[in-house]
């Protein structure tokens, strides 16, 4: 990306600033939030100033059980591939399950909601949790023969056989990679085939808005295209929706394919030690989507991830073992992995596990749920909380149920519809954290401290305890603290839920992240190695932050990040296409989706079914989420002299902005054919539009 334009600069952000919602008034949590909150003493922010760093961290590694304690705090001697709590040993599973034994056998551990609402619940007890994972561990071992270091894929949707799986991996030491179970059979086989993957671990089936989906059909389709890929996966595991009776018609293949449930039986009662981890190895492994389109698996840590994850549940979420608490997300991404599985377990509280959609069967649902287990903590995603306000604005006053804290993440979210949620959803008395942060990350970056700062819609806050944000020019000079200009927002400290590496591509992890802003490539002093984070922002005067969105070609859509090099490489799959670009439009839901433009290789017509071929192309490629909103077939792309599509043109036309200049493109009557395409032959008055949608596609 060197060729990229500078993305924000003092010039742009005066615009920018303009065209983004005001600056909102602070709201304070209430006292009887304070009164009861992990965390209020505001010399927290003193312990972990960096003066203090890194040793600041002992705090949050010290809610955790550690077989051994650890010699060196932070280690920099592999620059920028931090090593945290090195000597140091542990089990992630013991500190989730074992250690709450003797003071919370009895208290639910997971709450399983099946999408059905006939369906009973199931309320699995820490010592259930401990029973099933034993059984499953010894599974792993003595049947598929797996060992620590050994790398499994799970492509699982929201039952609880997926904690379970993560757990009795964690158990062994076993690094778990876990597929959005959404993601197709081919999105799934690229992940086992990167990590290497023998044995995968899937379901039957599941249910998801009233239907039973067969999920077993992907296990099929990802075993072979990952044989294609060079890797051979021995055994399936398949778990059944209800053990006994399959719900999916796909047939199984001897030798290879085992349901769960069977297997089981031959371990019933069994247990297994959880093994003594040194702290600095591999837990699991989560892919996210780059720029060049082949996705990232990025290493997240056994020791430092679990302290931080711990350490960021109970003061940022607030978590108290006796708290009932719901993230809406689906564990398949790193949000439920930190803050459904790992975190809340690591504290003992009780984590709900709804298994469908939130508006099945009404919008009322997520609030029955509520009421009837007490949820009192509740983690969502803008793009859910905009569903919910428009599906059914006045849902959550007919329920009795209420929170004291609520979370959201995953994307910008607009003052308005962070009121509603604070007003209509928290009826008024529960705190809301906007929290910042990546897959990369582990764990929250930005974000209030529930009881010490105060809430301001539209913003995530100052960085967390021991996270000390700045942001950069493009040229690497520090934009003035709390000037509200823009520019790319960086972390100046490593901290103990980074991810350690990309697997297998150190090199990409360094360039990726570190490479714009070293100081010195040589150094092995951590304040020479800024953490990219890949998104712009800006810091108003009160020092919080708030986030324009990507700066890179990722489109976050829903919440989810999406390269558009993997969407484009989708549909020149399909024969007739010559050339795709894909770019983000403004969605009223999803925030952001993508549209595609593609044009033909001589000799095809345009026609509707091309663009079916592309969707589908797009759906069996990487998964209906990326499904896009439009696909236009258009009779050329509008290019540079240099033959480069520019995206930046394709993006204002579909989202109604200014087109700007164009008379320097090799090919600029084209830009109005595609216009009158996607817009008609009336001009369209232009709108302004958030900052990430005007600066989509510069690097022209
Ligand atoms: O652009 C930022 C946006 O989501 C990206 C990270 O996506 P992912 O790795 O899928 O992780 C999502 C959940 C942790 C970021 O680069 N993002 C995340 N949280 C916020 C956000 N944008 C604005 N506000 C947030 N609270």
């Amino acid at each position: 990306m060197s060729d990229r334009e500078p993305v924000a600069s003092a010039e742009t952000s005066e615009a920018q600033i303009a065209v983004h919602w005001k600056e909102e008034a602070l709201i304070h949590p209430s006292p009887r939030f304070i009164a009861q909150a992990n965390l209020a003493d505001p010399s927290v922010y003193e312990r972990f100033a960096l003066d203090n760093f890194p040793e600041c961290f002992k705090e949050y590694a010290d809610l955790l059980s550690w077989d051994r304690y650890w010699h060196t705090t932070l280690d920099t001697s592999d620059a920028p591939c931090w090593k945290w709590f090195v000597g140091g040993r542990i089990n992630a599973c013991y500190n989730c399950v074992d250690r709450h034994l003797p003071k919370y056998k009895n208290k639910a551990a997971i709450l399983f909601v099946p999408e059905p609402e006939d369906e009973p619940l199931v309320a699995l007890t820490y010592r259930e949790l401990y029973v099933r994972v034993n059984e499953f561990a010894a599974l792993l071992r003595d049947f598929a023969g797996l060992k620590a270091g050994d790398r499994v894929t799970l492509h699982m949707p929201m039952t609880p056989e997926l904690p379970i799986t993560m757990l009795a991996c964690a158990r062994l030491g076993i690094i778990h990679s876990e597929v959005f179970g959404g993601f197709s059979g081919q999105s799934c086989a690229g992940r086992i085939a990167d990590s290497g993957s023998t044995v995968l671990i899937t379901v039957d089936g599941y249910h998801r808005n009233g239907a039973m989906i067969d999920h077993k059909v992907n296990a099929d389709i990802a075993v072979e295209a990952a044989g294609e890929l060079g890797q051979s996966v021995d055994k399936v595991l398949i778990w059944q929706r209800y053990p006994g009776k399959s719900v999916s018609k796909t047939p199984l293949v001897k030798g290879r394919d085992y349901i769960v449930n069977d297997l089981l039986k031959d371990f019933a009662g069994r247990r297994v030690d959880p093994v003594s981890m040194p702290a600095e190895d591999p837990l699991f492994l989560m892919y996210t989507s780059g720029t060049t389109g082949k996705p990232k698996g990025c290493q997240h840590s056994i020791g430092g991830y679990m302290a931080y994850v711990a350490g960021t549940s109970k003061y940022i979420q607030d978590i108290h073992p006796e708290d009932v608490y719901w993230c809406m997300a689906d564990i398949g991404w790193i949000t439920g992995h930190s803050y459904i599985v790992y975190g809340p377990l690591a504290l003992a509280a009780s984590s709900v596990i709804y298994e469908g959609v939130p508006v099945y069967p009404d919008a009322g649902r997520p609030w029955r749920i509520a009421e009837r287990l007490d949820v009192n903590i509740f983690h969502t995603a803008p793009t859910t909380i905009r569903m919910l306000r428009k599906a059914g604005p006045d849902e959550p006053a007919k329920y009795d149920y209420h929170f004291k804290h609520m979370t959201t993440v995953g994307e910008p979210i607009e003052p308005e519809v962070w009121k509603w949620y604070y007003e209509v959803v928290g009826k008024g008395e529960a705190v809301i954290v906007d929290t910042w942060w990546q897959t990369e990350n582990g764990g929250f970056l930005c974000s209030t401290v529930p009881a010490l700062t105060p809430m301001k819609p539209g913003s995530t806050g100052p960085g967390v305890p021991g996270i000390h944000p700045v942001i950069y020019d493009d040229d690497g000079n520090e934009i003035e603290t709390g000037s509200g200009i823009a520019g790319n927002i960086c972390i100046r400290n490593p901290w103990p839920g980074s991810f350690q590496t990309i697997w297998k591509d150190r090199q990409r992890y360094v360039d990726t992240y570190y490479a714009k802003y070293c100081k010195d490539p040589k150094s092995k002093d951590w304040r020479d190695w800024p953490y990219l984070a890949g998104d712009g922002a800006t810091q108003a005067a009160d020092g919080y932050y708030r986030i324009l969105g990507r700066i890179d070609d990722v489109i976050n859509v829903a919440g989810h990040r999406l390269g558009t090099k993997e969407l484009e490489s989708a549909a020149l799959m399909v024969e007739e296409i010559a050339e795709a670009a894909v770019v983000p439009v403004a969605d009223e839901i999803k925030g952001r989706t993508p549209d595609i433009y593609v044009s033909l290789k001589p000799g095809f017509e345009a026609n509707k079914e091309t663009e079916a071929k592309v969707v589908k192309a797009i759906e069996g490629t990487i998964g209906k989420i990326a499904r896009p909103k439009h696909v236009y077939i258009v009779p050329d792309m509008p290019k540079t002299r240099s033959g480069k599509i520019m995206r930046r043109v394709l993006a204002a036309i579909s989202n109604t902005l200014d087109i700007g200049d164009v008379t320097t493109l090799a090919n600029p009557d084209v830009v109005e054919e595609i216009r009158v395409l996607v817009q008609g032959k009336e001009k369209v008055a232009t709108k302004e539009a958030p900052e990430d949608l005007k600066r989509f596609g510069e690097e022209g």
